[in-house]
């Protein structure tokens, strides 16, 4: 055993809130190949009666992703949803200026919503608040939403499908903050188009939610003055407001990589007091909940994205934004997880950006197999066993410094308990790079639970990669430890993800 020491208490008592399982959603653009050759490759082996690829199919489906996103991102700025349905046969071929692509129009809301049902997913919907306004996102929720008898609801049905997608969750707009957005507005426009647009969506339908957005990640110049404007305007109209947030590891060591959820944690807190303040302003009665609906490790293919855009001519999909991921990502990609369980009473819904070959957990080789990076493991985790309460950690550790950040936990963990499966599932990332911890998880009051398993992702080479051939970061089984009187004794690696499964029965592994 190691010489640090590290403790944790987790009770009912310390509750955080229920999980919505909304945060364990993710995200599909109309960006490289997240969608032709990722989720949808006619003529593939793999593909399905639809054209949609079944090796994808089943790595998603894994995940148990309740909500995905869609169709942007940059992308849907300038979308105009009418290209996407009808016969495929007749629909337009478009230049698509946020990733300077040709976009085809062959996956339109039927096959995307068709696709989702398949991977058990609802469809999150963006409108295009870019280029458009209030009137076609109103003429899109119809199609979507009206069972028939009206102008676009009679479209979809002469389209072929009579049911309507009954969609529920909808975003207005993306990133519109950012100078590289199409459309893009500043925060008085912004505040006034989101607020108007949410009027005339709920005049249809009071029940839907609306996702404002909020800033384009901590970094900006803007924020928190962006969401303090555009909630100004928009607060009694809309139910969240967005947060997106990529990290990359630039010109640093790992240390100072994985402290990033420190600046996660505090973009969050600085959201919510934003809304907050608006709330107190406006002697509103309502709490504004978060959507951090894009996040994620981003950086390894910053470069030849840039060349890909600049230097090549319109291609459809072309390999973008297609980083392979390390082992080091995975362990920020679990912290980052951690860091959402714990502020659960106000992330109400998260997409990790994105699922399917653009920066994302999930790649496709083009005439050959899907497999999973190493960052697909810790979400496949906290998805499959982070579904109950979320349990504040008390926590006593050791602390350390990096470049950036100071007092530095050397331990992230957080539990999750489930009541009706009578279950307790404790995640930690040991952040030490040099030494394993003597770890101690004091679940007294969880009286009868025993341990039912302990699993752990390691490697002696943080940069290790996976690809189609080679899985060489997996999750495995730990060394037990010992669970006596309530007190669960192990050893934790030096740079590791852990879950630890207690409960009555012995329920067998989902992940
Ligand atoms: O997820 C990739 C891009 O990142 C999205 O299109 C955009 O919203 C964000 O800047």
């Amino acid at each position: 055993m190691s010489e640090k020491k590290a403790k944790v208490i987790y009770s009912r008592d310390y509750a955080i809130a229920a999980v919505d399982e909304r945060i364990y959603g993710s995200f599909i653009e109309h960006l490289g190949r997240a969608v032709y050759g990722g989720i949808f490759q006619p003529g593939h082996p793999q593909a399905d009666e639809d054209g949609f690829r079944r090796d994808t199919l089943r790595l998603v489906k894994d995940l148990r992703v309740p909500v995905i996103r869609w169709p942007g991102g940059n992308f849907v700025s300038n979308y105009f949803w009418e290209d996407g349905v009808g016969p495929p046969e007749q629909r337009p071929r478009r230049l698509e200026l946020a990733w300077r692509s040709m976009e085809p129009n062959l996956v339109g809301i039927d096959e995307f919503a068709r696709w989702c049902k398949k991977a058990g997913a609802e469809v999150m919907m963006a409108v295009n608040l870019g280029t458009r306004g209030v009137s076609d996102a109103l003429n899109l929720l119809e199609y979507c939403n009206h069972p028939g008898g009206s102008k676009y609801s009679d479209l979809r049905i002469f389209h072929g499908k009579k049911e309507p997608y009954s969609i529920k969750t909808w975003c207005l707009g993306n990133e519109m903050d950012g100078g590289w957005q199409i459309g893009h507005k500043n925060a008085e426009e912004y505040g006034r188009l989101a607020c108007q647009t949410a009027r005339a969506m709920k005049m249809y339908d009071p029940g839907l939610e609306l996702v404002a957005c909020g800033s384009s990640s901590a970094g900006m110049r803007s924020f928190p003055a962006w969401e303090a404007t555009v909630l100004e305007h928009a607060y009694d109209c809309v139910d969240y407001v967005s947060l997106h947030q990529y990290y990359g590891k630039r010109g640093e060591d790992t240390a100072n990589f994985l402290a990033k959820t420190m600046d996660m944690e505090h973009f969050i807190k600085t959201v919510a007091s934003t809304c907050d303040y608006v709330k107190a302003k406006q002697r509103s009665k309502k709490t504004m909940m978060l959507s951090f609906d894009e996040w994620n490790v981003w950086y390894h293919s910053n470069q030849a994205d840039d060349d890909t855009m600049k230097n090549r001519p319109w291609q459809f999909a072309p390999a973008l934004l297609e980083d392979h991921y390390t082992f080091e990502d995975a362990l920020l990609v679990g912290l980052m997880l951690i860091t959402l369980l714990k502020h659960a009473d106000r992330v109400r819904m998260a997409c990790l950006a994105q699922l399917v070959n653009v920066i994302a957990p999930i790649m496709t080789e083009p005439d050959g197999a899907a497999w999973a990076q190493p960052t697909y493991y810790p979400f496949l985790h906290v998805s499959n066993y982070g579904r109950g309460v979320a349990l504040r950690p008390v926590l006593s550790c050791e602390k350390h410094d990096t470049r950036d950040y100071t007092d530095v936990s050397d331990l992230e963990t957080v539990a999750v308990y489930d009541e009706e499966g009578e279950a307790l599932t404790v995640f930690a990332v040991n952040r030490d790079l040099k030494e394993g911890a003597d770890f101690t998880c004091d679940i007294r009051g969880f009286e009868g639970f025993r341990l039912l398993e302990h699993m752990e992702m390691v490697s002696e080479d943080l940069t290790a990669r996976n690809s189609a051939k080679a899985r060489n970061v997996m999750p495995s089984r730990a060394k037990p430890g010992e669970l006596r009187q309530g007190l669960y004794r192990c050893r934790l690696a030096k740079a590791s993800w852990n879950v630890i499964r207690f409960g009555k029965t012995s329920v067998s592994s989902r992940a």
